[in-house]
């Protein structure tokens, strides 16, 4: 469909066109090269954190990530239901299983108390998720994992540059993944990362991501024979696709405050307009990177498609994982999740991105401001 607002758009310059043109036209190191470093020491220096290790998608980080620490069969892992299904998958590709717990109101994130009542002695790991570049309940769900000795990973796929009292997202877990695909803040069209401060959980994925072959230089241009030390797949970013990372990592604050800004201007222009609908009210303690725009409405599903009548294409995040065929069905998870259910059936999010313009803000207020006085 063609709407004439998208609910995202890539921002992109001439330097990412050039970046990438410059390892094409080298015609060497388009897999494996030095922009996959470059990109993994930019990460690891803006989060924080003492390593990042690249991936071919979010999901293969996700997957890569259980792996080296060891989670595996009978073991689980509590995860949230409002997420994309990727997040409750991956406990299933090491033979691990996802465990449900409920989310607060506030930040749409795993409500601790949920979460502890999850606990039992085969968990072996929580996996909050930061919606749409805002930040969970993660120090609460930090002590938790503490008090019963299990470990803490982030799903921060959402969420690279927000912070919670100034601490990056990414720094509270044993280790945290980001995604770069395309609808988050920065996007290598595919991709992820692995942050940690752990020397052994980094040495583990680099193992995982590269056929377990110990890459003590690079595969493509030694003769020498680099041996094969563990099980691995293929799980690499490409160089060709670091060298857009890196550009896009450029950019990355100006796309955070250009998006922050614009999420200040929406919201007033939505109140202006009379929008009888609840509007991102973001917590002082919080950085928000607006990579989601989440209004919520007691007559959502009217309102999604009055604004599609419009052109302006507004989407559910997320549709509960639990309520899916797979897990309904197949899986036949069933569990009891009034608070997801509840924000499920409310929550609407609308275009947001640096490109937006005021005009368009406007007719998205405009209209969300109509449909109200029409109920
Ligand atoms: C919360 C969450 N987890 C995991 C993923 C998976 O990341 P990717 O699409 O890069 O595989 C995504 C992205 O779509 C996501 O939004």
């Amino acid at each position: 469909m063609n709407w004439k607002i998208p609910l995202f758009k890539i921002y992109s310059d001439d330097n990412d066109v050039d970046q990438v043109a410059e390892v094409i036209r080298s015609g060497m190191n388009w897999a494996t090269g030095p922009k996959v470093n470059e990109l993994e020491s930019r990460v690891a220096d803006y989060v924080g954190t003492k390593y990042a290790v690249t991936l071919n998608s979010g999901t293969s980080a996700l997957h890569a990530q259980l792996l080296a620490h060891g989670i595996g069969k009978g073991d689980e892992v509590i995860v949230p239901s409002f997420t994309f299904i990727a997040t409750a998958n991956c406990p299933f590709f090491v033979g691990a299983k996802p465990k449900f717990a409920d989310i607060e109101k506030d930040y749409y994130g795993l409500d601790p108390e949920s979460v502890k009542e999850c606990i039992t002695k085969k968990t072996k790991a929580i996996m909050p998720v930061h919606v749409g570049g805002y930040a969970c309940k993660i120090e609460e769900l930090r002590e938790i994992a503490d008090d019963h000795g299990i470990l803490l990973f982030e799903d921060a796929a959402e969420s690279l540059g927000a912070k919670v009292n100034n601490k990056m997202v990414g720094t509270f877990g044993e280790s945290s993944m980001f995604s770069f695909c395309g609808p988050k803040v920065i996007t290598t069209g595919e991709g992820g990362v692995i942050v940690t401060d752990s020397k052994d959980i980094y040495e583990k994925i680099k193992l995982l991501r590269s056929h377990g072959r110990a890459d003590t230089k690079d595969y493509f241009s030694t003769n020498e024979y680099l041996d094969y030390i563990s099980l691995g797949y293929n799980f690499r970013m490409s160089n060709i696709t670091a060298a857009l990372g890196v550009a896009q990592m450029d950019k990355l604050d100006k796309i955070i405050s250009i998006r922050r800004k614009n999420a200040e201007y929406l919201t007033k222009a939505i109140k202006k307009a009379g929008g009888a609908v609840k509007t991102p009210s973001p917590s002082k303690d919080r950085f928000h990177l607006f990579q989601m725009y989440t209004i919520e409405s007691e007559d959502r599903d009217a309102l999604m498609k009055a604004l599609g009548d419009a052109g302006i294409m507004a989407k559910l995040y997320f549709p509960p994982v639990h309520l899916s065929h797979f897990y309904r069905n197949v899986l036949k998870y069933s569990p009891s999740l009034p608070m997801t259910e509840k924000l499920a059936s409310r929550c609407l999010t609308l275009p947001m991105y640096p490109q937006l313009t005021k005009d368009e803000m406007d007719l998205m207020a405009e209209q969300i401001g109509k449909f109200s006085k029409r109920r």
